[in-house]
């Protein structure tokens, strides 16, 4: 058998109607990365970052979100191995492959629909916005300790130690979707094994493509079930 490590990141959701980080202006959906994606921006302005993922957790709630034709490739690819042999590492914050089925996932950079509390660190499920009223969960005395449980930049990615083990002892690594721009997942490939057969998926080249043996050039919907094709007649299953 196999081991295998997928990574993921906002490619493999593009289909999904959740749009990209790295627009060709630079912004993330009309901010600059500093303002609403690190612990500075949140101190500056609470409000206006609580109210940034307040808008994508309400998108990513409403029923025109769905998992794609990638995500379920993933998640059945995942259900015909034993559950040892594969791990899904993500770096967004959606719930879609969890959705698609997906069960070893890995999101490093946190979950939209998870909140966290500043002072404790203690996590909680969360489907409604949260602002500087929203009340603790535990504590309802205690109001705006809560922020998104999303890994900003700055902050340490979850689940460094297990995403390691994972990758230097991996078979094949097949990177989805992502630009090859934000480490450490941007380093993850030269973490695997010299025999590691490296796959990349992406509607262009990214940033690292020569760190990989082979590429799979197109949407995520159409290359990752290609790949996963690929993938079963080179080792027969
Ligand atoms: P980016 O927005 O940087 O890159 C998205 C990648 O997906 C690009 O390389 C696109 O070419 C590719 N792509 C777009 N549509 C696609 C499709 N339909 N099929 C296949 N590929 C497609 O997103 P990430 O690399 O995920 O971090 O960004 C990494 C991290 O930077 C994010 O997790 C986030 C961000 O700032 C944090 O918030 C901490």
């Amino acid at each position: 058998m196999t081991k295998i490590v997928v990574l993921t990141g906002a490619g493999v959701s593009a289909e999904s109607g959740i749009p990209t980080f790295r627009a060709s202006d630079g912004l993330w959906e009309g901010h600059r990365v500093e303002e609403v994606a690190t612990p500075e921006g949140f101190r500056a302005n609470p409000e206006l970052v609580l109210d940034f993922y307040n808008q994508r957790r309400r998108k990513l709630l409403s029923p025109d979100v769905k998992p794609n034709a990638a995500h379920v490739a993933l998640a059945n690819w995942e259900a015909s191995l034993p559950p040892s042999d594969f791990l899904l590492i993500t770096q967004n914050v959606d719930n879609l492959h969890v959705r698609a089925g997906s069960k070893n996932v890995v999101p490093m950079h946190g979950e939209l629909l998870k909140a966290r509390c500043v002072d404790t660190g203690e996590v909680f499920p969360w489907l409604d916005d949260i602002t500087l009223e929203t009340p603790h969960p535990k504590r309802p005395d205690q109001l705006g300790r809560l922020r998104p449980h999303i890994v900003w930049f700055g902050e340490m990615p979850l689940e460094m130690e297990k995403i390691g083990e994972a990758l230097i002892d991996c078979d094949c690594f097949v990177s989805i979707g992502t630009s090859g721009k934000v480490y450490p997942a941007a380093g993850f490939v030269q973490m695997t094994p010299t025999e590691c057969w490296r796959v990349e998926i992406n509607l262009n080249s990214s940033d690292n493509s020569q760190a990989f043996d082979d590429s799979f050039v197109g949407h995520a919907t159409e290359q990752v079930p290609r790949f996963v094709d690929a993938w079963k007649k080179r080792y027969g299953s």
